[in-house]
């Protein structure tokens, strides 16, 4: 075949590739209205006190989302850990599942009244309300959806999350948990109020032993609690600094049981506001965390969360 033949027949198959991608993302929206228009009924919505903001939760939980991932650390071997690993990836690069729907329109008439906390928050150098500054910390669709996943494909039982926050996060892992179908526990740990009141009493109402939740800062009780447990996977979403990485990573080092997987969150972050001037290096840490002789396989998803597989 002449050169120029071969141009125009890879021309031609990634014009059919992206012109069938796009006919499925529009299919896609079309089937998510489908669902969302039979199952938002006007009773539902009546619950609500900002619909929109409801409807758009529920489309985040269950529409294709496919994410980026990069490998930084690999590893040869292929054992059942490895391969579940594996399966992961192939799962966030092609397509993270929904998040069941009932469990999706729980979290979003939780969600919903949060919204509706207008008491005034002051955090860091920040001011505002309950409602915004809990939109700004809490995991909704995309991220729930990685983590139910992580622990799907985990098989995950023991979890450990550091940074509550609202409990949104706390609750996707344990509905995920429940899904897996085996007993399990959650431990998590915040170090403000009245994010940790807000989340233990919601937690607690809905999962009772299944999870404790602490009050306290990494740095002060993380070390006690660490002591005491065996963890297969680990959430870091609290402080976010090089600093904070690599201490709580440290203080749970020993406690993680074989095939371990570590979720870290926003591993590029940078807030002048946040950080008061100072530089908060997360990406740094997230790599000398890679190169820890514990770590196996570490990959980048979406160029903002960081997952590990450990020894
Ligand atoms: C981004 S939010 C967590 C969001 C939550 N995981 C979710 O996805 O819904 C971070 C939380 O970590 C808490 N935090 C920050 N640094 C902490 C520390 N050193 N120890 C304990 N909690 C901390 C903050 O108070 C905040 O509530």
């Amino acid at each position: 075949m002449k050169l120029g033949d071969e141009l125009k027949n890879v021309i031609s198959r990634a014009a059919s590739f992206v012109a069938r991608r796009g006919e499925d993302a529009v299919r896609d929206a079309r089937d998510v209205d489908i669902c969302l228009l039979a199952l938002c009924t006007p009773e539902s919505l009546a619950k609500t006190r900002f619909p929109v903001a409801y409807v758009e939760f529920l489309r985040t939980c269950i529409e294709h989302v496919d994410c980026t991932v990069r490998e930084v650390k690999t590893c040869d071997g292929s054992d059942e850990w490895t391969e579940r690993f594996t399966t992961l990836l192939e799962v966030l690069r092609s397509g993270v599942p929904p998040i069941e729907f009932s469990t999706a329109s729980d979290a979003a008439l939780i969600a919903d009244r949060y919204h509706a906390l207008l008491r005034p928050f002051r955090f860091k150098g920040w001011t505002g309300d309950i409602s915004l500054h809990f939109q700004l910390s809490s995991s909704f669709g995309r991220k729930a959806r990685i983590l139910s996943s992580t622990i799907r494909y985990g098989r995950s039982k023991q979890l450990l999350e550091l940074g509550t926050a609202y409990g949104m996060s706390g609750l996707f892992m344990l509905e995920a948990l429940r899904a897996n179908g085996e007993t399990g526990h959650l431990i998590t740990l915040e170090g403000s109020e009245p994010q940790y009141s807000i989340a233990s009493e919601m937690l607690k109402n809905r999962y009772h032993d299944t999870v404790t939740c602490h009050f306290g800062t990494t740095e002060e009780t993380l070390p006690r609690i660490a002591k005491d447990v065996v963890i297969d996977f680990m959430f870091h979403d609290a402080g976010h600094s090089r600093e904070d990485y690599i201490r709580d990573f440290n203080a749970v080092k020993n406690s993680f049981a074989p095939g371990a997987l570590v979720l870290i969150d926003d591993i590029r972050w940078e807030d002048p506001l946040m950080s008061q001037g100072r530089a908060l290096r997360c990406y740094e840490g997230w790599m000398e965390i890679c190169a820890d002789s514990k770590v196996r396989r570490a990959v980048e998803i979406d160029n903002s969360m960081g997952l590990l597989l450990l020894l």
